[in-house]
Order: C-alpha cells, then structure tokens, then sequence
C-alpha cells in the first residue's frame, strides 16, 4: 500500500540548500524505483509537471518519455516553451503532439460547462493513451501530485492524474512530489533550473482557456481570449504585478455589442478582465488594479485584437462570483 501522509519530521523546503537536499534524495529514490526502465510523464508545462520532469531527466536522462499536448486551450506562448526548455535546453526525450483540431473539432457547438471538460478531460486521456501505446517497454508512469492534491483540500480540481487509462497501460506510478506544498515545488523548480516565468507562473486550469472562452468554443473568439490574456499578462509583468497578484486572465463572452472603430459601427465581443488575490482558492477577493494600468490594457486590447471593441473589469468577489467564469 502507498504511504500517503507527509513524514512528522520531514523539513519545510524553504531554502536553497534544503531544495538540493531533496533533489539529491529524490534522484537516488527515483534511479532505485525505476532502474534502466522507461518512464512517461504527461508535461502540461505548469509548474508540477515541468517540476516532475526536471528532476526525473537529472534521474534518468532520455528514459524519461514526456508528452506534450497541445490542445489548443494553453496560452500564448506555452507549447513553444515547453519546446524550448525541456527538447532544447534540458535536451529531454519529448513527443510533441499536435492535437488542437482534434479537440476544437470535438469541443464544436457544445456551450455546457461541464460538458465542455468532460470532453476535454477524456480527449486528453485519449491522446495520451494513444501516445503511450506507440511507445515500447513503459514501466513506470510519472506524475506531478503534490500534497494538496492528496489532502484534497479546497476547490482546486486534481488535474494531474491521469487516471482513467485502460486497465492494460496501469504503470507503477512515481510521484517525487507527493509530500511538497506548492511553494516547496518552486524552490526545488528553481534550484533545478527552470525559468522563473515557469515555476512563479498563477494557477491555470486544466480545461485552460476553454473555460474562458465562455459557451461554444469558436477558433476566432478563442483567439480573441489568447491574444487578450497575453496582452493583460504583459502589462501586469511591466507593472510589477507578476507573482503578486494571485491569478488574473481575460474572459469572451459569447454575445456582441455594438461600438465604433475607425468611425466605422462595428458589432464585436467585450473582453472581460479578471485579477483576483486568495489563500486557498474557496474564497477571493478583487485585487485593486490602478485606474491607468486598466485603460493602458483596454487601449492595448481594443486596438490589438481583431474582433473585440469592449473591455470590462470584473468587480465581483468570491462569492459570489467564482473565479473562472465556467
Ligand atoms: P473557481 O472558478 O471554482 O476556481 O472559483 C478556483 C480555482 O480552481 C481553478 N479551476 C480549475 N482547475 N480544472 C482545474 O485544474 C478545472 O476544471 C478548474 N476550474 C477552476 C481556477 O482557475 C481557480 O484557480
């Protein structure tokens, strides 16, 4: 049986030295569990799968298979991150998989919320099922769980495992994180080298910009959500806001107002603004973002992404409002 409760004496990884204390632990513990086999991992690029990774390829070099789906819900910016550090920079075994038709494609005319990550959730079982079929001689399946994720504390949805494979791809899992809160995730991410933009990076969803790209997904509109949120980010990164503010990204609404651009009427969607601060995700308050930043970042949006001629600023604290709009 799994031992699932975080050993009494183990230290709090708050230091750099305690962080190589426990890399070091770890890559003896993973080489002892795994030998010569093969291990695949699910890379999403957030912080706990780019973590697991980081320290099995320190482990095991290239018998770490990692799988990196795009399906087309990450932000700007993110797959060719991912690319870029763990293929060019950690020289890591990394099947890169294209499969953005295939979950636009399935996601078409479904505007239900849950409906909405059902689909999500069981396309991406499915691609990486097929994935892991393609691969010889996989023993061992890596996992980013961390502590909360096992106490099941507060309303964040587990979104690492992944659960749910048939019964003939059940691998002994390897889970280096298990015991870490989040913040020890970190310290041991940036003792093992990762761009900082990636280890302080806010909390994403797993369902990813899907579920802000409110009611039936369309490729233009998911753009508009892509476009505006890398534009909100880049202003709260100039600002200072970044790693400050809890977690702030932009919504499209499905429905169109009318508005002026270039002295011409035109029809287009709003962008809504969120940015909110919290301890654990159940309750939220509104981070008080200053009058300038917000018409600087409704300038940007307005002139920049096709399609748009609105931006609001979500007000609403939680509760009542949850803070994803889905
Ligand atoms: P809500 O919207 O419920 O969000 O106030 C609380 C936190 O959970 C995140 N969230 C999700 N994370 N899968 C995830 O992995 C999901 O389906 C999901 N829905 C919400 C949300 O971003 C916020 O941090």
């Amino acid at each position: 049986m799994q031992n699932n409760k975080r050993p009494e004496t183990m230290e709090r990884i708050t230091t750099p030295a305690l962080a190589q204390a426990f890399i070091a632990e770890q890559i003896a513990a993973i080489q002892a569990q795994v030998g010569d086999k093969k291990v695949l991992l699910a890379l999403s690029g957030g912080v706990d799968s780019s973590v697991v990774a980081a320290l099995l390829i320190r482990a095991i070099g290239k018998n770490l298979v990692c799988v990196h789906v795009n399906h087309g819900l990450l932000r700007k910016g993110e797959p060719e991150q991912v690319i870029q550090v763990f293929r060019h920079e950690m020289d890591a075994n990394l099947i890169y998989v294209d499969a953005v038709d295939r979950f636009l494609d399935k996601l078409a005319g479904v505007a239900e919320p849950e409906q909405k990550r059902k689909i999500i959730g069981a396309e991406f079982i499915r691609v990486f099922e097929e994935e892991a079929r393609k691969q010889e001689g996989i023993q061992f399946l890596a996992q980013g769980t961390i502590y909360p994720d096992i106490l099941e504390s507060g309303p964040v949805k587990a979104h690492h495992n992944v659960g749910g494979l048939p019964e003939d791809l059940q691998f002994e899992l390897v889970e280096p994180l298990k015991f870490l809160f989040k913040d020890e995730v970190r310290v041991v991410g940036h003792e093992l080298g990762l761009p900082d933009n990636m280890v302080y990076r806010q909390p994403f969803p797993g369902p990813g910009l899907g579920v802000r790209c409110v009611g039936a997904i369309t490729r233009d509109r998911l753009e508009a959500v892509r476009e505006s949120d890398a534009i909100l980010r880049e202003e709260f990164a100039k600002a200072g806001l970044e790693g400050k503010v809890w977690q702030y990204f932009t919504i499209v609404p499905d429905f169109k107002t009318v508005g002026v651009k270039n002295n011409v009427r035109c029809f287009e969607w709003p962008v809504v603004l969120r940015a909110v601060n919290t301890r654990d995700a159940m309750t939220a308050t509104v981070e008080d973002v200053p009058f300038a930043l917000l018409q600087k970042i409704t300038a940007r949006i307005t002139a920049e992404v096709p399609g748009v001629n609105r931006v609001l600023f979500d007000l609403t604290p939680k509760p009542t409002g949850t803070i994803e709009w889905e």
